[in-house]
C-alpha cells in the first residue's frame, strides 16, 4: 500500500475524538476489564513461569535500529511481494484459535477489520467459524490457512489443506511447535481449555473426512474427537513433505528457532519459513523469537520467505523485524484485545493504529518501502 506521506501520520490521529487505546499496554489492560478472568488469562498468558514471554520483547528492546537520514520518505510504500503475490502490508494476522473467546462474531468480525485495512489474515484450524465462512465474509481478501497435522487422521490434515485450496486460500501454514500443548499453568490454575469448551470446532464438524470417522456426530463427540485429532507428537519432515504432494498451495512451516532446522525446511521442499515460538506460549524457556532470526536469516539466504511472530507490539518492532532480515510480520495478542474490546471496530482501530506507527517508524528509520527497511541496519 502507497501512502502519500506529506501529512503526519500522527498529525492525523489527533482529533479529539478518539478514546480507542493507542498504547499496548492501554489496550491490553482495558481488555482484561471487559474479558471473563479466564478468557483474558488464555489470550494474555505464556506457558510455565513466562519467561519466553518475557524473552520475546527483551530480543526486540535489545534490537536497536541505525536510521538514515535525508533519504526522502515521503512516499511510503509497504506493499511485500511473496509466493509471486503482492500484499498491501508486510504486517499480517497471526493465525489465533477460537475467536470466540473474545467476541461473538469472532473471525467474521477480524477478517473484515483485515480487508478494510488490507492487511492479510491467517485463519486458524481451531477458528470459531469455518473457513469457508470466513473466507465468504471477505471473499477477496488474501487469506491463508494454518494447519495442525492429525497424528491420528492424517486424511484429515490433507482434506483441510484441500478445502482450503478450493475455497481460495493462498497458502498453507504448518505450525510445528504444538506436538503437544503447552504446560500453562494459568489456564490450568482456571482449569480452562477452550478447546474442549467447543470454542474452535467449526473446521472439523465441516470436514467430511473427519466427521465420517466419528460414530456418534453431536457437538460432545465431535469435541472429543478434535482432541483426539489435534497434537502430533509423531510429525516429521516426511508429513511435510506428503502435504506438499497433496496441494498446490505454497506451504510455510511456522515455529522454526533453529537454524539448521530452516535447512531442512528448503531441502524438504518447504515455500517459506515463520520465525516464532508461538507468542511464548509452548516451551516456556526457549530463546526470544527475535534472537533466532538473524541466524535463521543468515542460513536461508533468500531462498525463501522468512517471517516473523511473538512479541511485535508496535510499528517499530516491524521495523526491526525487518532490519534483522525478516520478509514480513505477524502480530496476535494486539488485534485479539481489539476483537474484545469492540468487534470488527475494535480490531480496525487496532490495524489503523498499528499502520500509522508503521508508516511513521518506517520514514523515520529512512525508508520508504520493506526492501530499504531490509537494509537498515542494528546494535
Ligand atoms: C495463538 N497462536 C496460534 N498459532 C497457531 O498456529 N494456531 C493457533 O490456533 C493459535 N492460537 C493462538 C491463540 C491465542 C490466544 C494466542 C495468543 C496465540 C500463536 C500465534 O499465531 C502467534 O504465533 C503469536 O500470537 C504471536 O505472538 P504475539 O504477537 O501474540 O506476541
Amino acid at each position: 500500500m502507497t501512502k502519500d506521506n506529506q501529512h503526519d501520520p500522527l498529525m492525523n490521529q489527533i482529533n479529539g475524538e478518539n478514546q480507542f487505546p493507542y498504547r499496548y499496554e492501554g489496550l491490553e489492560k482495558a481488555a482484561s476489564e471487559v474479558l471473563a478472568k479466564e478468557a483474558f488469562d488464555y489470550i494474555q498468558s505464556g506457558a510455565g513461569a513466562e519467561e519466553t514471554l518475557r524473552n520475546n520483547r527483551q530480543a526486540l528492546e535489545n534490537t536497536r535500529v541505525i536510521p538514515r537520514m535525508l533519504q526522502n520518505v515521503g512516499q511510503i510504500d509497504l506493499t511485500v511481494r511473496l509466493f509471486g503475490k503482492d500484499y498491501a502490508n508486510p504486517v499480517f494476522l497471526a493465525p489465533i484459535g477460537m475467536q470466540k473467546l473474545a467476541n461473538p462474531q469472532a473471525e467474521l468480525a477480524t477478517v473484515r477489520a483485515a480487508k478494510k485495512h488490507q492487511v492479510p489474515m491467517i485463519v486458524s484450524t481451531a477458528s470459531t467459524f469455518s473457513l469457508e465462512e470466513i473466507k465468504e465474509a471477505a471473499p477477496d481478501h488474501p487469506l491463508w490457512f494454518q494447519l495442525y497435522w492429525s497424528d491420528k487422521n492424517p486424511d484429515v490434515s490433507l482434506n483441510m489443506a484441500r478445502r482450503a485450496e478450493q475455497a481460495g486460500y493462498e497458502a498453507i501454514v504448518v505450525t510445528v511447535d504444538t506436538v503437544m500443548l503447552g504446560w500453562r499453568e494459568r489456564d490450568l490454575d482456571n482449569q480452562f481449555s477452550p478447546l474442549k469448551a467447543g470454542y474452535g470446532i467449526a473446521n472439523y464438524k465441516n470436514d467430511e473426512v473427519f466427521m465420517s470417522k466419528l460414530e456418534k456426530k453431536d457437538d460432545k463427540s465431535i469435541v472429543e474427537g478434535i482432541v483426539e485429532n489435534f497434537f502430533h507428537p509423531t510429525l516429521n519432515w516426511k508429513h511435510i513433505e506428503k502435504l506438499k504432494k497433496a496441494t498446490g498451495l505454497p506451504i510455510l512451516v511456522k515455529g522454526l528457532l533453529h537454524a539448521e532446522d530452516a535447512r531442512f525446511a528448503i531441502e524438504h521442499g518447504v515455500d517459506g519459513i515463520i520465525v516464532s515460538n508461538h507468542g511464548g506460549r509452548q516451551l516456556d524457556g526457549v530463546i526470544g523469537s527475535a534472537e533466532a532470526l538473524p541466524e535463521i536469516v543468515r542460513e536461508v539466504k533468500g531462498e525463501i520467505p522468512v517471517l516473523f511472530d511473538s512479541g511485535v507490539r508496535r510499528g517499530v518492532d516491524v521495523v526491526k523485524a525487518l532490519a534483522l532480515g525478516a520478509d514480513a510480520v505477524l502480530i496476535g495478542r494486539p488485534f485479539m484485545y481489539g476483537l474484545a474490546l469492540d468487534g470488527e471496530q475494535g480490531v480496525s482501530q487496532v490495524l489503523e493504529h498499528f499502520l500509522a506507527d508503521l508508516t511513521v517508524s518506517i520514514g523515520l528509520a529512512g525508508a520508504s518501502d520493506v526492501r530499504s527497511a531490509k537494509e537498515l541496519e542494528t546494535k
